[in-house]
């Protein structure tokens, strides 16, 4: 795979799937090649490549992403990894755009690219996130909303936003205080401290600490089996999980039954 960043001014760094190929990006003068789409057989392989900026989440790079997202290759695929490449997952929102942003301007935000958080946690395939260097506030966000997350020892892990000024607004907080409690989350978003890879295993935030320059071929290794299973129930099984996870007792197992029930019916 190419480490070479992506250079807007070079046609030829232009990356994408079918969504992102010449004439969408013809036609969609934002797109500057920071997401590469690729098929390992089943497995859809979405890489940020503005590794330049560290893989800053710039509304450009979400837009492209929100579009691989919905690409054919994507929606064909049985399993998706997100990785950042070889060196950086994301370093987190792009900070020259987060400046000065009205109310009206951040509440558009969400209703367009910042959507993509969320469009992330939403796909009915399995998603793993392959992790190396710096993922930092929205990169973390954006790791957190994958189902599982494979990391690299020279993982980096941190919440920076509220020593900015802000919090974590891109389901950061949401997931964390789901998957940590309230104590942890207040100390990890609060502090803004870093923490490891070994720590996020040990607090399961990560599933699996891969050997040193392991995370991606692990993370496709994960996604190959997980591309196995059969798709419907993988696809109701985690929305399962997600409305359980906000759900009482007794609605969870309701809506158990219930997915059993739609699922018998079909086959794997
Ligand atoms: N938004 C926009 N640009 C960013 C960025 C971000 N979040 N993170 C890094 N960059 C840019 C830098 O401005 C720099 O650009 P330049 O080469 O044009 O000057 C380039 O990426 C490399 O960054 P640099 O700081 O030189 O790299 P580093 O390896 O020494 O440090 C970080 C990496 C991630 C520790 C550091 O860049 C950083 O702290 N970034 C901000 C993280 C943050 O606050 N994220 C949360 C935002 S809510």
């Amino acid at each position: 795979m190419s480490t070479r960043p992506a250079d807007p001014a070079d046609p030829a760094s232009a990356r994408g799937g079918d969504s992102g190929g010449p004439a969408a990006r013809a036609a969609d003068p934002a797109s500057q090649g920071h997401v590469e789409v690729k098929a390992e057989g089943e497995v859809a392989v979405l890489t940020l490549r503005r590794e330049r900026k560290r893989n800053a989440l710039s509304t450009h790079l979400e837009a492209e992403l929100l579009a691989a997202l919905g690409s054919k290759l994507v929606r064909a695929s049985r399993a998706v990894v997100l990785t950042g490449g070889e060196s950086v997952f994301s370093a987190g929102a792009d900070v020259t755009e987060l400046r000065g942003m009205t109310p009206e301007a951040i509440a558009e935000y969400y209703r367009g690219t910042g959507a993509v958080y969320e469009a992330v946690a939403g796909l009915p395939q399995p998603t793993v996130a392959a992790i190396t260097g710096y993922c930092l506030g929205g990169g973390l966000e954006l790791a957190l909303a994958a189902d599982l997350r494979v990391a690299d020892p020279a993982a980096v892990f941190g919440f920076p936003e509220v020593g900015l000024g802000i919090l974590p607004s891109s389901g950061g907080v949401a997931r964390l205080v789901r998957a940590l409690g309230p104590a942890r989350t207040r100390d990890l978003v609060l502090r803004g401290r870093r923490f490891t890879p070994e720590q996020a295993e040990r607090w399961g935030l990560v599933t699996e600490l891969a050997e040193p320059g392991q995370h991606l071929p692990r993370a496709l290794a994960i996604a190959r089996e997980l591309a196995a299973a059969p798709p419907l129930a993988v696809a109701l099984t985690k929305q399962v999980i997600d409305a359980a996870a906000e759900s009482s007792h007794r609605t969870a197992l309701l809506l158990e039954q219930l997915a059993y029930a739609a699922l018998n019916r079909t086959q794997p």
